[in-house]
């Protein structure tokens, strides 16, 4: 029995040295990029923030009837739930707001707000300059 013990102690001790390798005795780590040694010259600078117009400056519409734009930002949520558009421009709260009433057209008969009009940037987009490139467009009015 004692033998065993001591034996068992043995294969103990023999497999507690067997473990990692002492930071001395491991190669260095050599990484390498697969793009090779190039040096990362080229830097982008942020994209600029977007500026909306003051107060009475933006654009006037250009056709009859052309959704008007949005001359302040248009990241207002628009959930199931809430509509951050309306918070300000719903027919009951926009005096209160000093901003444009929706159209008439927004409201249904009974003075409600009609949901086919109820996703804004649908048909409504922000006036920004944010001197992003502008796409070609040929539309004419
Ligand atoms: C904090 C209140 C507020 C919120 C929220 C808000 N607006 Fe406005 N909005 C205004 C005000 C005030 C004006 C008028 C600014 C002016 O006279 O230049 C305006 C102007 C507009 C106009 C121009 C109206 C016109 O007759 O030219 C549109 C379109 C518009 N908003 C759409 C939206 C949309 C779409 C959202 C949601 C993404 C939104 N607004 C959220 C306050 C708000
Ligand atoms: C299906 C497209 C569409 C959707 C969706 C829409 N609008 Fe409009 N909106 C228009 C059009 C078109 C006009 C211009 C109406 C006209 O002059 O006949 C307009 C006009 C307006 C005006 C100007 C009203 C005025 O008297 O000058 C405001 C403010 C406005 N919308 C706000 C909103 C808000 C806020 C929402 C979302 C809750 C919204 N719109 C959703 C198309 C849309």
């Amino acid at each position: 029995m004692k033998k065993i013990l001591s034996l068992a102690a043995i294969v103990l001790s023999l497999s507690a040295c067997s473990g990692q390798q002492t930071a001395e005795t491991a190669a260095p780590v050599t990484v390498k990029s697969l793009a090779g040694d190039v040096a990362i010259t080229a830097t982008m600078p942020a994209d600029a923030k977007a500026t909306y117009p003051s107060r009475g400056t933006a654009l006037a519409r250009d056709f009859v009837h052309m959704p008007p734009l949005i001359p302040h930002r248009d990241s207002y949520k628009i959930t199931a739930k809430k509509n951050g558009c309306l918070t300000c421009h719903s027919t009951e709260k926009a005096a209160r707001m000093k901003a444009t009433p929706v159209d008439k057209s927004h409201v249904k008969a009974d003075g409600t707000f009609d949901d086919k009009y109820y996703f804004c940037v649908q048909c409504h987009v922000a006036q920004a300059d944010n001197k992003q490139a502008i796409v070609e467009n040929t539309h004419t009015n």
